[in-house]
């Protein structure tokens, strides 16, 4: 089987491992970034749009609504380069509205688009057993599989356009509250004097220990706070999750109490740090 090209555009956190995987798989992948940064066997271009220009699948994978609307229609966007029967994936997390939008105005071209954020950190992307949450067509999915079976263990195909967007805010409003909770849990504990490391431990052998629990008591116990989920994303994700929820009516208590804590953590410094350096903010005097 021909693999299909690659266009690839945001080599963070997440997008660097990704793309070098497709590049590892045997995808021809062309990569471009605004700040300059390479991928081992891919093809680094100068401009985003030298990056997907006949590229069979054009993806990227860029921090927020306003990156994505840049990249794709700002001055020199991608959008207006691409053609029928290219398609489209964007796989950051971003606003259920905006991966509504874009495949609207990118079926005015004939382009094809699927909103496909993945569940997973920095770990998942590498070792490519990501969860792939995807919203579009049936046949825009279909172009896309062999792409996202290299990138992750599963691809769910909620139903069209934002549905994947929406099952993303879905997790991570999941993941905001349980971050918020462990951070509080220890911040509590050691409030009240029980030994920190005797905590931590006690912690994972927990049956709330999960695989996410577990990494983050890791870097709890070592103080080692260097961002895998940068805490500035969670903050983002959970004003994602509060306006969509505002949208349909659905009430999300503990996700706006978190929400409110991650704020605060940047303003005291913390929102480059990973999601679980809110432990950071409870613990000042
Ligand atoms: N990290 C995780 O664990 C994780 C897990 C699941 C989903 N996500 C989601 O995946 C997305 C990427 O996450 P990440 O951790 O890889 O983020 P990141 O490390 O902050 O990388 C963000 C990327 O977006 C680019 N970018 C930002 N603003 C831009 C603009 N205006 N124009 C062009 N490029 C722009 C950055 O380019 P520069 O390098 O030039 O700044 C970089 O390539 C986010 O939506 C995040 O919420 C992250």
């Amino acid at each position: 089987m021909t693999l299909p090209t690659i266009g690839w555009i945001g080599l963070g956190h997440m997008g660097a491992p990704m793309a070098a995987n497709l590049a590892r798989a045997g995808f021809p992948v062309a990569v471009f970034n605004r700040t300059p940064r390479e991928v081992p066997g891919a093809r680094v271009a100068a401009t985003a749009a030298e990056a997907t220009a006949g590229a069979d699948l054009v993806v990227t994978m860029l921090s927020d609504d306003a990156a994505l609307e840049a990249v794709l229609f700002g001055a020199g966007g991608v959008a207006a380069t691409l053609a029928p029967g290219q398609v489209l994936a964007t796989m950051g997390t971003v606003s259920p509205k905006l991966a509504e939008s874009v495949a609207a105005r990118l079926a005015k071209r004939g382009v094809d688009a699927v909103d496909a954020p993945v569940s997973g950190s920095v770990r998942q992307a590498t070792d490519a057993s990501l969860v792939i949450l995807a919203g579009g067509t049936a046949a825009a999915l279909a172009h896309a599989r062999p792409m996202f079976d290299a990138l992750g263990k599963r691809t769910v195909h909620f139903g069209g356009p934002g549905q994947g967007a929406r099952a993303k805010l879905a997790v991570n409003l999941m993941l905001g509250v349980v971050m918020q909770g462990l951070a509080e849990a220890v911040a509590f504990g050691e409030s009240c004097g029980l030994d920190a490391a005797t905590l931590l431990d006690a912690l994972g052998d927990t049956p709330l220990a999960s695989p996410v629990v577990a990494a983050k008591l890791a870097a709890i116990r070592s103080g080692d706070f260097a961002a895998a989920f940068p805490l500035k994303h969670m903050a983002k994700d959970l004003r994602l999750v509060s306006d969509a929820a505002a949208e349909v009516g659905a009430t999300i208590p503990a996700a706006e109490v978190a929400r409110g804590s991650y704020d605060l953590a940047i303003k005291d410094g913390f929102g480059d740090l990973d999601v679980i350096a809110v432990l950071q903010s409870l613990r000042k005097p």
